[in-house]
């Protein structure tokens, strides 16, 4: 069980950063993680299909695996547990395993709120039958994403550091772990207990990342 759990929202927030330096002695258990990917997995998605799939490294061998895909990055190994998030590009397939159990439930009026459940269907199937590889693409980078980062915070919310990791070869990580062509890698993210603190970073003042209402005709910037 996670001992220094918080619950202040504003604090998670802020106390999130990359951490590189992990304690290679502190393991979570496999309770553990699944109450992190738990958290994760209430992310929002496209017509809740929820595009993701995460797999975790905890196996040694399997973590050296992907430490040389990861350009040497010594936090996929130190780390309790590295998630790789992965998005689905086929996540209309989602529909029956999301909405059977509420027809079945007879609450579909109730859960598809804004459409009927069969017009919520031929939307998704619509949506995915004109689908160009760049539409798939951007659904599952972006709803996974959203995933991700919630598990950084949720990661953060138990008391726990985590990193998240771009760096790796997306093509040799599909073909070590056999991941099937549905499915694309977004990212990785190494959790576990901070060794080291992480690097200072600054951010944009709030000023700068606003434009009200839309850009003035021809800025350029
Ligand atoms: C999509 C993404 C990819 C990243 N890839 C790496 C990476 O491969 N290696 C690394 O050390 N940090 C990586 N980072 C961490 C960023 O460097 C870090 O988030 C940024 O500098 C801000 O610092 P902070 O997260 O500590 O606030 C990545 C962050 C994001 C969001």
């Amino acid at each position: 069980m996670f001992s220094d759990a918080q619950t202040d929202f504003i604090s998670i927030f802020r106390e999130r950063h990359s951490v590189r330096y992990f304690d290679p002695s502190h393991t979570l258990s496999e309770h553990e993680i699944k109450e992190l990917l738990t958290l994760a997995g209430t992310a929002p998605s496209s017509w809740n299909l929820q595009h993701w799939k995460f797999v975790a490294f905890t196996d040694s061998a399997a973590k050296e695996k992907l430490f040389s895909i990861a350009n040497s990055q010594k936090q996929v190994v130190n780390a309790s547990v590295t998630i790789a998030i992965l998005g689905d590009l086929q996540a209309n397939r989602n529909v029956e395993t999301v909405y059977r159990p509420i027809v079945q439930a007879g609450l579909e009026d109730a859960y598809a709120g804004y459409a009927s459940y069969p017009t919520l269907i031929g939307q998704i199937e619509g949506a995915y039958a004109n689908a160009t590889p760049t539409y798939r693409r951007d659904e599952a980078i972006r709803n996974a994403s959203l995933a991700a980062m919630q598990l950084m915070l949720a990661a953060r919310a138990k008391g726990l550091d985590s990193g998240p990791m771009v760096g790796f070869d997306a093509d040799a990580f599909v073909k070590a772990f056999n991941v099937p062509t549905r499915y694309i890698p977004v990212l990785l993210v190494a959790i576990g207990k901070a060794t080291k603190p992480a690097r200072l970073t600054t951010r944009f003042s709030t000023e700068q990342t606003i434009v009200w209402n839309g850009f003035e005709p021809d800025t350029t910037l």
